[in-house]
């Protein structure tokens, strides 16, 4: 369904941060691209919908095929018809528009008339976002503006759904409810490709991963994989010693290990 190959971007012509990226999302999977700080994740996510340029990126090589057809090079709004939406990293929602405004923004792109059996959905699902349907967005919680954030995004009916970080700076138990969400969301056959800081989360609910680091897929694999791999154990779950090594290069690590063994 997706499909990046080879993918290269700079920023302000000059700094390369994606070297070579690769990655699928197969139909109906949920794909988590995981990685440390400045690793290249929101990049990649970036050059999937269209909004590089904003950024003063560009990509300089590669393609981004979805559904068979090239995004690279393609208008936001475009890549938005195609069925491609986005939430983005900390919870971009319209703070001065109201809960309701902010749902039915979502609905903007679509061409037929069903979204409001959408919105009563989202009220259903969130019983919150239906007492402050009126209300000002920016007033709800962090957690109340992430479950808004995504239920605006699914209202637009994407046949590919992206989300950065959509665990960060929550408490567990709303964590919960945005895994729940998440998995309802694939229920409908809708396909998701997560970018988290949260491995435990991301591989809980992934069905395939990939690890970035320096702007490169330096390892990928089943979520079973990923999560029984020694080294994404030590460096990303909390494993013995993570603390101390958090996020170090998983690469450059092994490579001295063999070194040294
Ligand atoms: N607009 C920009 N101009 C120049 N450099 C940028 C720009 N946006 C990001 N970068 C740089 O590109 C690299 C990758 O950033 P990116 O935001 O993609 O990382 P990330 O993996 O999403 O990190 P995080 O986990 O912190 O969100 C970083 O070194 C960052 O400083
Ligand atoms: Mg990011």
């Amino acid at each position: 369904m997706l499909e990046i190959a080879n993918l290269e971007v700079v920023y302000h012509s000059v700094v390369r941060v994606l070297r070579g990226v690769s990655l699928r999302v197969d139909e109906g999977q949920i794909v988590a691209l995981l990685g440390p700080n400045g690793a290249g994740k929101t990049t990649t996510l970036r050059a999937i919908t269209g909004l590089l340029a904003i950024h003063t990126g560009r990509a300089t090589k590669g393609t981004i095929q979805f559904q068979g057809q090239e995004l690279l090079r393609q208008a936001p709004e475009w890549i938005v018809r195609q069925g491609v939406a986005q939430v983005m990293e900390g919870r971009r929602i319209f703070g001065e528009l109201t809960v309701e405004e902010n749902l039915t923004a979502g609905a903007y792109s679509r061409s037929d008339r069903g979204w409001k059996q959408e919105l009563q959905q989202v009220y259903e699902r969130f019983p919150v976002l239906a007492e402050r349907r009126q209300q000002q967005a920016g007033y709800l919680s962090g957690g109340e503006q992430q479950m808004l954030a995504i239920s605006r995004a699914w209202i637009s009916k994407p046949r590919l759904l992206i989300l950065d970080e959509p665990s960060l700076g929550l408490a567990p138990q709303i964590i919960v409810q945005v895994v729940d969400m998440i998995r309802a969301i694939q229920a409908e056959g809708v396909s998701i490709l997560l970018v988290e800081q949260n491995a435990a989360m991301a591989l809980q609910l992934a069905d395939y991963g990939y690890i970035m680091e320096n702007g490169k897929i330096v390892l990928d694999g089943t979520a079973e994989e990923l999560q029984g791999d020694r080294d994404i154990q030590e460096f990303y779950l909390g494993g013995e010693g993570a603390e101390r090594r958090n996020y170090r290069d998983i690469k450059r690590y092994r490579r001295r290990r063999r070194w040294l063994s």
